[in-house]
Formats: C-alpha cells, structure tokens, sequence
C-alpha cells in the first residue's frame, strides 16, 4: 500500500520527481546523495489523507514559516542517492505536512525517511513563495559541475557577470531562464543562513540562484521546470568552457542580439 495509489494527481507529481531525479544522475550533477527536491502537493491532498495519522512525532523545521500551515509535501530524503530515487521514490523520499504551529512537521507516509537536511532553505524558499501568491511548486538543488565550476572564480561572482555571459552563449537561455542567475556567497549546507540568503536571492527576482562552490537551487512552477532552467544553464556554462579549452574565448552574442531576443520573447530584462 502506498499513499500514492488511486491519486493519480499525487502520484504525477512524484513521478516527476522521479524522472528529473533520473536526469540529474545522469547528467553527474547527483553524486552520492547529492541534491534535493520538494514539491508543494497541497492542491493534491483530499479529506481521507487529512484524516491520515502521522508516522512519526512532530519534527521542528528550525524556523517558523507562517504561510506553510496546512501545506505538504513530497521531500527528497536526506542522505538518500537520487540514482535510487528515480526507481523507488516512496522509499527515498516521503511525503510530509507541516503542523498548526508552523515550526514543525511529520511525516505521514510512506516511510519514516527523513527528509533533506536542506529542508530550512527549500521549505523558507515554499513559505516565500506562497506568501508572494506565485503559483511555483517545486524547487530542486543540484551540483551542475560546469556551474559549480564556476563560481570558484571571484569574477564570475559579481551580480550579473555570469548571468549576462550565459545568456550570451545560446539564444534561448535568456528565452528560457529569462530572470537569470542570480547568487549567494558560501555559506554552511543546510544552514538557516543559507536558506535567508536564498530567500533574499529569489526575491531579486531571479529563479535560479548559484550557491556558491556548492551547487544551485531553482524554483519553477513544477519540478520539471525548475529542472529546465539549470539544464539550459548549464548548456551555456558548457558551451564557453568548449570554447575556453578549444584556446579562444566565445564573443558571445553582441548587446543588440541580446535585446532582440528581450524584445521578441517579452522577457523581463
Ligand atoms: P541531503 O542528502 O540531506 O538531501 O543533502 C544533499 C545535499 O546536496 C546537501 O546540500
Ligand atoms: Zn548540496
């Protein structure tokens, strides 16, 4: 038995935690455990799984979120490989709901698997975004090796160098990661820090943010969006480093190509 059968709304959003999971292995970006995914599946939830008892005690999610109350989730669990999420998503990740204090949640099936020790940021980044009325749902963390890369050069780490030479590479990764990268200085994994960072990045109005010599966190209106903006991203961050090792650096699409694509595409910047 799993919470997923006979929801076959629930279940499509796992699944597709499941699949971005598939492609963030096999892109490299997973290694180990690396990376986390969460998913508000709220819109999902009907009376028999309110009336669902808890599998575990309530936990304390380290901050208060107010806008999360009555909210839950599906979160990836923590020290879990998302090679093996990808296969077995209910058995690597569970399904969770935040408590009426709104500082603590429990799990509610379909195992006692705890999630990612990334939680604070991912679920400030959901309160965030509720509080905002945006209608994002998902938000994924990876290591994109490229990106990572990176952002090991200082240069690279001021505001809008490394959004404005990504955007360059390829047309369409200003069409389609139209707000650009935006980015967080090194601070401690898991960290309420770090998730306050992340929050303040988002808020700049990016969807993607860089942590620094770490990996990226995204948002998207599902988990498979949020996924697309990385991988054309990452897409760029290739594409110079080819040119880079070919021994020439790329020109990179001049200023009035940039503003054509702005122009056509009705992009915010
Ligand atoms: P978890 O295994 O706790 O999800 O952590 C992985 C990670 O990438 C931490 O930043
Ligand atoms: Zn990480």
């Amino acid at each position: 038995m799993s919470i997923l059968d006979n929801r076959p709304a629930l279940a499509k959003q796992v699944n597709d935690v499941a699949e971005v999971a598939g492609y963030l292995w096999q892109k490299g970006w997973a290694e180990r455990n690396g990376g986390n995914i969460t998913v508000n599946v709220t819109d999902c939830v009907d009376d028999a799984m309110r009336a669902l008892p808890a599998i575990t005690e309530p936990i304390a999610i380290g901050v208060t979120l107010p806008h999360l109350k009555g909210c839950w989730f599906y979160c990836k669990g923590t020290n879990r490989r998302m090679r093996d999420l990808a296969r077995w998503p209910m058995q690597n990740g569970s399904i969770i709901r935040i408590t009426d204090d709104c500082a603590h949640y429990e799990i509610v099936a379909d195992e006692p698997v705890m999630p990612t020790s990334e939680l604070p940021s991912h679920l400030s980044v959901h309160n965030y975004l509720i509080a905002k009325g945006s209608p994002y749902k998902a938000s994924v963390h990876t290591h994109p090796i490229e990106l990572v890369a990176m952002s090991h050069n200082p240069e690279f780490l001021k505001k809008d160098v490394l959004t404005n030479l990504l955007w360059s590479m390829i047309p369409e990764t200003k069409a389609f990661c139209p707000r650009g990268l935006g980015i967080v200085p090194y601070m401690l994994p898991s960290s309420v820090e770090l998730a306050d960072a992340t929050i303040k990045a988002i808020d700049d109005d990016y969807d993607v943010v860089m942590w620094e010599k770490h990996g990226v966190f995204s948002v998207g209106p599902d988990v498979l969006e949020a996924f697309d903006m990385i991988d054309v991203l990452t897409k760029s961050a290739i594409i110079y480093q080819d040119a880079k090792s070919m021994g020439f650096t790329p020109d990179g699409m001049s200023a009035a190509q940039m503003k054509e694509i702005s122009d056509v595409f009705h992009l915010p910047k």
